[in-house]
């Protein structure tokens, strides 16, 4: 499929084009990989750290150079002309300093505002990805974990999806298993007339698999009816497929509406897709000596791992990790995914482990010293506490319902919202439907920003309180600034679809430049978010943005003053990248406040 618009890549991409050009004429005799960031130091908005390595590859084998400042001094000039770069200094051992031309900046603000944010989308290395995120397990809730599955990985698919790579974003379902034997059978007998009666009259899944539970429990005739309902139905008998796909229904019933709700999408392919590959994958692995018998099991024995992975169980049949060796096969071999993403807590990072290691001694992954892809990743992350510290529950619950969850923040946005309305005597201006979306886009966006701005590897504490402050880092503090924004540029009275076409932008106030330089950035942050799989690095660049506007904002008049078809112009800006970021966060923005 064709992009919808392709620009030259982050600044941090297109210097890196130049840097290589100089590197190829400067050094022609190695290889290496342009190493451009982001300055540290004042004397530069960019920085070329090539020179100390090169001399350490290059000292001694009689090259002309004398020390690695001539070779900064070298790759400094041998830069080829653009309109980028406005100067460069040599500090130190070769750090090459770079300065970008103000005008540049300015122009490529400017046709982002034209031509769309679009443009700015980072260059990705693959096309095709695979996204295996959220995946509950039918017939029991899914709980806050697979809310941060949910959220995590939908950002990462937006971030994925904007930089121009085909998703393909799949629930992994749980929805195969010995414990579906219990399940249909308790349908039988409870709902003898099961085939006629709507998803509605079963009810509640967890009360009907807690009783099933009990029943499979306390009487071993029902277990034993239990355990060839699974044999049935593994089989495909018709009544026994019908009965499964019921209950499989009725969760995806429940599961949707919170999907609705977060704006998620997902295409389900659950564990029960691929379990006809399982038999031909492992007789690949078999054929390749890798399955060995051990206590009646099968397994793949792996390096640095204590226990084997059980591949077939003591009974013979298989279990999460076949299944997952064969949703790679074919991810890997039918989707043609070049890297494969999976979002679960880490308490599952040893199974992802041995399960990636098995995939790369069968050869299907290469070596990655010496190829990058096709590549896979588990994307792990912390849990989530309550105010005791301890693992976040609502009430008395085991778990934490997430449609009630959702339903306490978007009321206590609301409550929020019209006591602010009120006192400022602006609730006159808004209707009821402004109010309700509005305190869903606040109360679901603070969820998942409270969510993403953490390091994803850490816990966090989940607190309403804190999420729904308007101050700090959240979500709602950061909507605040955006609207704040918009309201800017309504009071101005101007038209910026037309001052875009017809203005222009300068940076010649230092904290317009600040806020230039910080706005071309972002494509190499989503770049590195996604690189990294960290979408917190976003959130920061979010809320260093807004600090960033209101410096400029306060020491730069802008309406009725001399620039103010370009501050506008900036204001404008600014928006339209907070909007973007939003966005890619899966939060809706909200233009007044
Ligand atoms: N259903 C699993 C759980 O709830 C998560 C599945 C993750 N995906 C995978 N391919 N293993 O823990």
């Amino acid at each position: 499929q064709e992009p919808a618009a392709v620009g030259a890549g982050s600044v941090k991409q297109q210097l890196s084009k130049l840097v290589i050009s100089s590197l190829r004429t400067t050094v022609p005799e190695v290889d290496v990989e342009p190493m451009v960031e982001v300055c540290t130091a004042k004397f530069g908005d960019y920085q070329c750290n090539n020179a100390m390595g090169l001399w350490s590859r290059i000292k001694g084998s009689g090259t002309s150079f004398k020390n690695p400042n001539a070779i900064g001094q070298a790759i400094a000039k041998n830069l080829p002309p653009s309109d980028i770069i406005e100067s460069t200094s040599v500090a130190g051992p070769g750090f090459v300093n770079i300065v970008l031309s103000n005008s540049w900046v300015a122009k490529r603000i400017q046709d982002m505002l034209v031509n769309g944010i679009k443009t700015w989308a980072p260059i990705l290395p693959v096309k095709r990805a695979v996204l295996d995120f959220s995946s509950p397990n039918i017939a029991k809730e899914m709980h806050v974990g697979h809310l941060r599955s949910t959220i995590i990985g939908d950002t990462l698919a937006r971030m994925f999806e904007f930089s121009n790579v085909e998703v393909l974003r799949r629930n992994h379902v749980g929805d195969w298993g010995t414990q579906f034997g219990m399940l249909i059978q308790y349908l039988f007998e409870k709902f003898p007339n099961w085939e006629e009666v709507g998803t509605q009259a079963i009810g509640d899944l967890q009360t009907f698999y807690k009783a099933s539970k009990n029943r499979f429990d306390g009487d071993p005739e029902f277990k034993d009816r239990a355990q060839q309902a699974v044999v049935r139905l593994q089989g495909g008998e018709e009544r026994y497929r019908a009965a499964w796909n019921k209950i499989c229904e009725i969760s995806r019933n429940e599961f949707d509406l919170v999907y609705k709700r977060l704006t998620v999408v997902l295409e389900e392919k659950g564990e029960s897709f691929y379990n006809p590959y399982i038999p031909q994958v492992l007789e690949e692995l078999d054929n390749k000596g890798l399955i060995k018998e051990s206590e009646g099991a099968r397994v793949i024995f792996i390096e640095g791992h204590q226990i084997p992975l059980i591949v077939v169980k003591r009974d013979g049949g298989f279990n999460y990790a076949s299944t997952d060796l064969a949703a790679l096969w074919y991810r890997l071999n039918v989707e043609k995914a070049e890297w494969i993403i999976y979002v679960t807590d880490v308490g599952q990072q040893q199974h992802f482990d041995m399960f990636f290691s098995a995939a790369r001694m069968a050869g299907w992954l290469p070596d990655p010293k010496e190829k990058k892809f096709p590549k896979t990743n588990h994307v792990g992350f912390g849990l989530v506490l309550g105010s005791d510290g301890k693992r976040f529950r609502t009430r008395s619950t085991e778990v934490v319902r997430l449609g009630e969850l959702l339903d306490e923040a978007k009321s206590r946005s609301k409550s929020e919202l019209l006591q602010r309305l009120t006192e400022n005597g602006k609730i006159v201006d808004w209707t009821e439907e402004e109010l309700e979306a509005t305190s869903e886009a606040v109360g679901y966006g603070a969820v998942k920003y409270a969510d993403l701005k953490n390091n994803r590897l850490t816990n966090y504490t989940f607190s309403f309180e804190q999420m729904l402050s308007d101050k700090g880092n959240t979500a709602v503090y950061l909507q605040y600034a955006h609207a704040r924004i918009c309201s800017i540029i309504r009071k101005s009275n101007k038209d910026v679809e037309e001052l875009k076409m017809s203005g222009a932008i300068s940076l010649d106030h230092p904290d317009e430049r600040v806020l230039g330089l910080y706005l071309i950035r972002f494509a190499e942050v989503v770049e590195e978010a996604c690189t990294n799989l960290l979408p917190n690095v976003l959130c920061e660049y979010l809320y260093n943005l807004s600090e960033m506007f209101t410096r400029f904002y306060t020491n730069c008049q802008v309406v009725g003053s001399p620039e103010e078809t370009s501050r506008l112009l900036l204001c404008q800006a600014t928006a339209v990248v907070m909007r973007q970021c939003f966005e890619l966060l899966g939060i809706s923005p909200v233009y007044k406040l």
